[in-house]
């Protein structure tokens, strides 16, 4: 990741560097057109804005609400929850659950309908505040810290229901996924690059390509098949650049075929370093692509292992696999 208002600093040194080195000529030159000294003390008066607010930025991003952690959290782990608790309206709907995401792993939270896997969601990238518990990225309390500074942090997310814009084009809806980079100032000062497209619509537009979405880039998002619509979501997951990327039943829905086009571009972001947390009811898609699985039940953590242990486990057999044929999953929508 960049460091947020670098760019910033950089651009307002350069313009600093070159008002003052034109100013400087224009005095050694006794009859230098005053349209220069003017020209110039622009030049030096943009490039202190640009540094000051740059410094600023970095200044509030190196000290962000995170906090060092209570507890020790295991080193391999990207993310950890430690005994979180929520309630709605009186009721727990999670009851002291921990477990760590090991870095670079694709990791599955599985459990029935109602279990409580969105909310583990909605918890980890500050939809909702926590009653109770601690969430650690990277060993860094992130409990309190709101959700776009998540984001920031390198936590993103595609929703169970598709969240895209209907009306807009797939590199539109892309585009929006860029918000977090785009907060930075040095990108709020140059959004249009020199260059004779935009950069972050190229940047959309790459992305799309990497994940084999490249014919599709000005297509009305309403126009494509459902499938189609599931990969951008997470492309436009993938464009803040996280560390870890949380996936929220991205096979429903999605036919045979569609779902191997979802698997293959999940295994190619795994294979570039992105840290995987699926939440999914097909257990075929889980078994061939997660090698560690977490069970909910009413809330409560009650299995943690590998996929061969899972089926093999009385309680998650008694909670949800037990009458699955193994395509889909008892209580699954
Ligand atoms: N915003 C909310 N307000 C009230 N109850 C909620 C809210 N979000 C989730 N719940 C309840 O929390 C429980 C867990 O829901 P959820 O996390 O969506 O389960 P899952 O994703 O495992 O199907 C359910 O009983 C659900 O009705
Ligand atoms: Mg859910």
């Amino acid at each position: 990741m960049h460091r947020p208002g670098l760019q910033s600093v950089a651009n307002g040194l350069l313009l600093l560097v070159l008002g003052l080195s034109a100013l400087g000529a224009t005095f050694l030159e006794a009859d230098a057109a005053v349209g220069w000294r003017i020209g110039a003390s622009v030049a030096i008066a943009l490039g202190a804005v640009f540094l000051i607010a740059g410094l600023v930025v970095m200044r509030r991003s190196s000290s962000p609400a995170a906090a060092r952690l209570q507890f020790t959290p295991d080193h391999d782990a990207v993310l950890t929850i430690h005994r979180l608790d929520k309630s709605f309206g009186g009721l727990k709907v999670i009851d002291n659950v921990s477990f760590s995401v090991r870095r670079g792993s694709r990791t599955a939270l599985i459990g029935p309908n109602g279990a409580g896997k969105t909310t583990v969601f909605n918890l980890m990238t500050g939809v909702y505040p926590v009653d109770g518990g601690t969430i650690a990225l990277d060993g860094m309390d992130i409990t309190a810290i709101p959700a776009k500074d998540r984001v920031i942090q390198g936590v993103s997310r595609s929703f169970q229901n598709i969240r895209l814009m209907p009306h807009l084009s797939t590199t539109e809806n892309v585009m929006l996924g860029q918000h977090a980079r785009a907060r930075r100032i040095g990108a709020q000062l140059f959004p249009i690059g020199l260059t004779r497209k935009n950069r972050w619509v190229a940047e959309a537009e790459a992305a799309l390509a990497v994940a084999g979405l490249g014919t599709y880039p000005g297509q009305v998002v309403a126009d494509l098949p459902y499938g189609i619509q599931k990969r951008i979501e997470v492309v436009r997951a993938l464009i803040s650049e996280p560390k870890l990327l949380l996936l929220d039943e991205p096979a429903a829905g999605l036919n045979t075929a569609e779902t191997e086009e979802l698997q293959a571009l999940l295994r190619s972001l795994s294979e570039r370093g992105i840290t995987l947390l699926v939440v999914e009811h097909n257990m075929h898609f889980v078994r061939s692509l997660c090698e560690h699985i977490v069970v909910l039940n009413f809330g409560r953590k009650i299995f943690e292992g590998t996929p061969d242990a899972v089926h093999q486990d009385s309680a998650v057999l008694g909670a949800y696999l037990g009458g699955e044929a193994v395509g889909g999953a008892r209580g699954a929508a």
